[in-house]
């Protein structure tokens, strides 16, 4: 482990002695930590093969996702490329310093592990007097991946770095806040049209005002992301993350609606929120003290602060303890590309959902689930259809000691087939703790089984029910088990099922059943390095 020191500078008018250290780090293959316009950057000198591979294992890095090498003039990029796309040129007198990185054809002087064997190499310039001044004085190519974690929030700032990285670089040029806030727009001008691979701090639109004719890339646009850091999950805080849809007043209300139900269950709730839609939040704020954190990003109609504060905001988020984030999101325009796209990253592109739509999950539950179950399962659904879908619902059938892949009984199959259900496809699968975090409502055969769901997942224990307790004048006790008594007992079976759940089905529509509305964020927190 290094020991990783932190040197505060003046960003405009960075100290020599700081800026000469730092640079003879770099010179002799040590990492530094540095503020770009951007972000925090993590360099190393770009010509040194083993160098470089010492930011990939600090920043636990996948090998195969490129970095950006960072020049301190326009000339620098000589050396590194086999020649300069006219395209590239008129980019480059435009907008270099600044947040634009260009893709070039890589010359042999570039390390495969800069570009991860590719044939192209990203090259910026940036518009950071410490930047400029570190790769200037060190007289290398700066290779650079923003300074965090892989997966983790872009730091923007030198705290940020060092909760990430200390003990893992050298060190930490702090020059305060960066400036920007999202990392630099990526644009291949290599094919006929160029190719935004990664929104950033460069618009969409100022490229399409340089270029005349600009193509964002497609995340996954066939399987095959464009840029290769496309296709990990980034900006990623370890608190649960879901955005809010729609215009600013629908996004404001999903979120009090969502807040309501989140607190209610006892979790902490922090919204990132425009500066519109803050004063809407403050009865909420005084209502539940502690619980329900509100961080302003900014404001709809000038995106600059809002991509300022994003990432520093999700790192907030987790270190008040918030256990689960609501974001709003922002139009799309001008740097608000950029911001969806981390946004989106950010929370896996997961969204609140709007209640009215969300589909109730029944999750029928027997022993094989070869009979009882799937026939329930079955009838259910049809019973809805019947009833004309009264709202979305979902319903699957397990077993609490089922030997997965076993097709329904045959005696189930017809006495189905009689009622028009079709159990020809049905595969047998035992219940899991998945499946029974995402119903609202399970439904046992029998009391043992209850039971026996009651000890395996007694934290759901409000949404388990046997039939009997659901609907107590339609079936009384349990709802036995038919196998081997042939098919004039699966009839009786059959017949019961029905009796139920038409009951059943009815007092759902009615609205008269307690449903244990699943949560949010369910399908398992996403993976990252938390
Ligand atoms: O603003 C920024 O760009 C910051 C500061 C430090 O300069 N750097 C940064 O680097 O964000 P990083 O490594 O976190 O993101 C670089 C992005 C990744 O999506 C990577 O896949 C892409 O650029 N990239 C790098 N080299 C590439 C190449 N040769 N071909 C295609 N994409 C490349
Ligand atoms: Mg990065």
């Amino acid at each position: 482990m290094l020991e990783t020191k932190l040197f505060r500078v003046d960003p405009l008018n960075p100290d020599e002695e700081v800026i000469n250290f730092a640079a003879g780090i770099l010179r002799e293959g040590g990492l530094v930590a540095f503020p770009t316009e951007t972000v925090y950057g993590l360099g190393a000198n770009a010509l040194d093969p083993e160098a470089v591979e010492k930011i990939f294992r600090a920043k636990g890095r996948p090998q195969d996702n490129p970095v950006i090498v960072h020049v301190s003039r326009p000339e620098g990029i000589k050396p590194l490329v086999t020649g300069v796309p006219p395209l590239a040129q008129k980019l480059m007198d435009m907008f270099w310093p600044g947040p634009l990185t260009l893709l070039f054809p890589r010359s042999s002087l570039v390390p495969s592990v800069v570009t991860a064997g590719l044939p192209l190499v990203a090259i910026r310039m940036p518009d950071h007097p410490v930047a400029q001044r570190l790769i200037d004085v060190a007289g290398v190519p700066v290779a650079a991946p923003s300074a965090n974690t892989s997966g983790r929030p872009s730091p923007t700032s030198a705290d940020e770095v060092y909760s990430d990285l200390n003990g893992k670089v050298d060190i930490i040029i702090d020059a305060g806040p960066t400036n920007i806030g999202v990392e630099s727009t990526v644009l291949d001008v290599s094919g006929a049209i160029p190719r935004i691979l990664r929104p950033g701090g460069v618009s969409r639109e100022e490229l399409v005002e340089a270029l005349g004719r600009v193509e964002v890339a497609e995340e996954f646009k066939d399987g095959v992301p464009p840029s290769p850091g496309m296709k990990y999950r980034h900006y990623a805080p370890c608190v649960e993350m879901y955005l809010a849809r729609g215009d600013s007043q629908l996004q404001r209300k999903t979120i009090l609606a969502e807040s309501v139900r989140q607190i209610s269950r006892g979790k902490n709730v922090a919204v990132l929120a425009s500066s519109e839609n803050l004063p809407h939040y403050a009865s909420f704020q005084r209502a539940f003290p502690g619980k329900f954190l509100v961080i302003e990003l900014g404001s709809r109609q000038d995106l600059s602060p809002v991509a300022a504060r994003l990432f520093s905001s999700l790192r907030l988020c987790e270190k008040v303890g918030a256990d689960i984030i609501l974001s709003e999101t922002f139009p799309v325009t001008g740097l608000g590309l950029a911001i969806a796209n981390r946004l989106e990253r950010a929370s896996g592109g997961r969204e609140i959902e709007d209640p009215s739509r969300r589909p109730l999950r029944v999750l029928m539950v027997c022993s094989g689930n070869t009979c009882r179950s799937p026939m329930a399962e079955g009838l259910m659904k049809k019973v809805w259809a019947d009833m004309g879908q009264p709202f979305p619902l979902e319903v699957i059938s397990r077993g609490t000691g089922a030997v997965p892949g076993l097709p329904a009984s045959q005696e189930a199959i017809q006495v189905m087939k009689k009622r028009g259900v079709d159990l020809g496809t049905h595969v047998s699968r035992p219940v899991t703790v998945e499946d029974v975090e995402k119903a609202d409502l399970v439904i046992a055969m029998t009391g043992a089984h209850k039971s026996a769901l009651l000890s395996r997942f007694p934290q759901y224990a409000d949404k388990i029910h046997t039939l009997a307790e659901m609907v107590p004048d339609k079936v009384k006790g349990d709802v036995s088990d038919p196998i081997g008594l042939g098919e004039k007992f699966y009839e009786k079976t059959a017949a019961l099922l029905e009796e139920g759940l038409k009951s059943l089905a009815a007092r759902m529509a009615a609205g008269e059943v307690p449903l244990v509305k699943r949560e949010n964020g369910e399908e398992g927190a996403p993976e990252g390095p938390c």
